[in-house]
């Protein structure tokens, strides 16, 4: 029972069910001593038809006269009682027919007890005194017992339908409760790095929820007032990391420039210039990051077939598919025009082959693969390496996110895929990647709005 929703119809179906229980089983005590009480009701009704019969002058009659008084009266009802009187002093007794010459049990000390005879079955007896005589006189059980089973059956089948419709009300219930809750959840679940500016709506009503709900934004604030800082601050490092840089270049170039210098000192200035150039390609890549996280990049936006962008990008990717002793295809499938810019998309396209140049063995088949359907122009680009990880694919938009063979060669950043991703954000698409299903390798699928 993982989810709150399960557990809450769980609670409430069991506290509904106990609660049914309860009454069913203290009605059931009730009503059996009810009956019960009935039936000893009826065999004082019977002692005292019984006393009529006998008449007030009992005493002074023959036994004979007295067997015919009460075979009158035991006979008239013998379907409902069975009657046995005796006389303890003189051991005179007398059995009703149905009784077959035995006599009811009796149980020391109660006047009215149940009691099970053989031939007879279960019996409620009453005892009663009419000097000189004993009185016993008894009623069947069965329809008592008759009725009870009937309560259970009843029982049984009411609370089954209970435990059915309190689940459903309880999964109902949960659901309702819990409908405030899944919002927030959906909502927080949204706010990622990209509009940390979201914020939870506040349902109208002030409750826990609300509170929740308001805490999470203000943690939220505090997040995005974070985030900003950060953002800040490497646009701000890496504008003010250029000049000096630029100033490491032009001196190291100044040195160069004597040619006196010893060959170990050349090398030396030389990997010191190669360096230079990468941090401040590194610089160039953070800013150009940062300033796309601002909205700050203007696009010369153009409505056009993107079919002839990817021919003129198919003529270099063949040549650098053969200087990886790799092999390039491209295929174009459908017609519609989009709204981009060749210069930037050309360096999406150029970050994903060399990736995919750079998972893949050699001699692989780079395969890229553009199309229209509903009302996008979706382009994949696959390798053969061996894929990604399911937390790794979570990460590779992230910067300087580096796996495997790319991290240990320390070539490259790490900031080519954050960097497309926020080429094709700025043209109103989404970049995502996946393992290929029909063999090992990344499939990187960019999707963009079509006109
Ligand atoms: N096609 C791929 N197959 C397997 N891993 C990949 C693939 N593409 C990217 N990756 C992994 O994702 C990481 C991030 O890629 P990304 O393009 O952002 O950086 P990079 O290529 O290492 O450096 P840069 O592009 O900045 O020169 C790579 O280092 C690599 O580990
Ligand atoms: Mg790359």
């Amino acid at each position: 029972m993982q989810s709150i929703r399960n557990r809450l119809t769980f609670y409430y179906a069991a506290a509904a069910t106990v609660s049914a229980a309860t009454l069913f089983m203290t009605g059931y005590i009730l009503l059996d001593s009810q009956l019960v009480s009935g039936l000893d009701d009826l065999n004082a009704a019977e002692f005292k038809q019984l006393k009529i019969r006998l008449g007030s002058d009992y005493r002074t009659l023959t036994p004979r006269i007295i067997d015919q008084r009460i075979r009158d009266s035991a006979d008239a009802a013998s379907a409902l009682f069975y009657i046995n009187v005796d006389e303890p002093r003189s051991g005179m007794v007398f059995y009703s027919r149905n009784l077959h010459n035995q006599s009811i049990p009796d149980v020391k000390g109660l006047h009215n007890y149940t009691v099970a005879m053989a031939d007879v079955g279960e019996v409620r007896a009453g005892e009663f005194l009419l000097p000189p005589f004993d009185v016993t006189i008894a009623t069947p059980m069965a329809p008592v017992r008759n009725s009870m089973h009937s309560y259970i059956e009843v029982c049984v089948a009411l609370m089954l339908t209970m435990l059915c419709v309190s689940v459903m009300i309880g999964l109902w219930l949960s659901r309702v409760i819990l409908r405030p809750l899944l919002f927030i959840r959906e909502t927080a679940n949204r706010i990622s790095s990209d509009n940390l500016s979201e914020r939870i709506p506040l349902p109208g009503h002030n409750d826990e929820l609300t509170d929740l709900a308001r805490l999470l934004n203000q943690m939220f604030a505090r997040l995005e007032n974070s985030f900003n800082q950060i953002k800040r601050f490497a646009a701000e490092a890496s504008h003010e990391l250029k000049t000096p840089l630029s100033l490491i270049r032009l001196h190291s170039e100044r040195v160069l420039e004597d040619e006196t210098l010893p060959p170990r000192i050349v090398d030396a200035v030389l990997v010191q210039l190669d360096e230079v150039a990468r941090l401040n390609q590194i610089i160039d890549e953070m800013l150009f990051l940062s300033r796309a996280e601002a909205n700050a990049i203007p696009l010369a936006l153009e409505a056009a077939e993107p079919e002839q962008m990817l021919r003129n990008f198919e003529q270099d990717a063949i040549v650098l598919a053969e200087h990886n002793r790799s092999v390039f295809r491209l295929q174009c499938h459908g017609a519609g025009r989009v709204t981009f810019e060749e210069r930037w998309l050309r360096q999406v396209w150029l970050n994903l082959l060399t990736n995919a140049l750079c998972a893949s063995p050699a001699g692989a088949l780079i395969t890229m693969h553009a199309r229209f359907a509903e009302g996008r122009w979706l382009v994949t680009i696959e390798d053969e390496g061996p894929g990604l990880e399911d937390d790794k694919l979570s990460r590779i938009f992230d910067r300087f996110t580096q796996f495997g063979a790319s991290a240990r060669s320390g070539q490259g950043s790490g900031l080519g895929l954050a960097i497309s991703r926020s080429i094709i954000v700025l043209h109103g698409g989404s970049i995502t990647a996946h393992n290929r299903t029909d063999r090992s390798g990344l499939r990187v699928t960019v999707s963009l709005p079509a006109l």
